[in-house]
Parts: structure tokens; C-alpha cells; sequence
């Protein structure tokens, strides 16, 4: 089984951007994380992050060929605008949950609409990089279940 991390727009920053908001862990950090807590799961696990709406969408597209059971998605700003990220999940239909690092609905207004969550096996907001490691323990826990 193998699990795809997606990281949206501006999370290529992540260690220097707002870090009041969004904490001091780089996006590496949390990859070597996710990476350890997979293989000691003994599940193969890939992380992407692009600045661009359309190669995620290319890449939800691929993952379906090429056996990913689970997806694990922080959108970015494209949570609140992208429905063209979100007909991919829709059209693929491989499980996902998905993960922001502030608590979007303690911030702006046009954070509070998610065009991923009514879709999404479940939704972890607010709890900075630690979030990350909860969505891979539930979907780890899911395919280990789908296994027996
Ligand atoms: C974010 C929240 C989004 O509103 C914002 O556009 C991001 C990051 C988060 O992880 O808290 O880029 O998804």
C-alpha cells in the first residue's frame, strides 16, 4: 500500500512563512517525519508540493494508475477556491484527509469555505505540523483495517 502527501501553494515556505501562523517546521521536516512513521508501518509513502493548481491536479490523476490507497492533503489557499482540484479527488475516489496547520475556522472569513472537506474522510485544522502525523496514524490504522 502506498500513501500520497499533497502540499498546495506557498507550503514550499513553510519554516519561514508567518511562522507565528503556521509554526518553524519546514516542509522537509515534516516529510522525514511522515517518511519514518510509514516505513516503521512498512507502507511506502511520497510527498509532493507544487505552486501550481494544475500539476496537482496531474498528479491526483496518476496516483489512481498507480496504486496510492490514501491521500493526505493540505490544499492551501486552493482549499477555498479550487474546484478543479477537488473534481479530481471526486473522480479518482482514493480515500484522503485533509490537513491545515492554522485553525482556518478561527481566521478570515474566505478561510471558513474548504471546497475539499465534504468529500474528505476527515478534516485536522489548528494543530500545527503534529497534524500531519495524526492524518497518517488514522489512514494508516484505515489500511492496515482494509488489509484483514
Ligand atoms: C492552510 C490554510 C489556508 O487558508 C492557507 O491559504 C494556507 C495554509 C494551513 O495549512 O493552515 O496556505 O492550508
Amino acid at each position: 500500500p502506498c500513501v500520497l502527501v499533497l502540499h498546495g501553494p506557498n507550503l514550499n515556505l513553510l519554516g519561514t512563512r508567518e511562522p507565528a501562523i503556521y509554526g518553524c517546521t519546514t516542509l522537509a521536516d515534516i516529510h522525514r517525519a511522515m517518511e519514518a512513521q510509514a516505513r516503521a508501518a512498512g507502507v511506502q509513502l511520497e510527498s509532493f508540493q507544487s505552486n501550481s493548481e494544475g500539476e496537482l491536479v496531474n498528479r491526483v490523476q496518476a496516483a489512481a494508475s498507480e496504486g496510492i490507497r490514501f491521500i493526505i492533503i493540505n490544499p492551501a489557499a486552493y482549499t477555498h477556491t479550487s474546484v478543479a482540484l477537488r473534481d479530481a479527488l471526486a473522480a479518482v475516489a482514493i480515500p484522503f484527509i485533509e490537513v491545515h496547520l492554522s485553525n482556518v475556522h478561527a481566521r478570515e472569513s474566505f478561510r471558513q469555505q474548504s471546497y475539499f472537506s465534504d468529500l474528505a474522510v476527515g478534516v485536522i485544522s489548528g494543530l500545527g505540523h503534529e497534524g500531519y502525523a495524526l492524518a497518517l496514524t488514522a489512514a494508516l490504522s484505515r489500511l492496515a483495517q482494509a488489509q484483514d
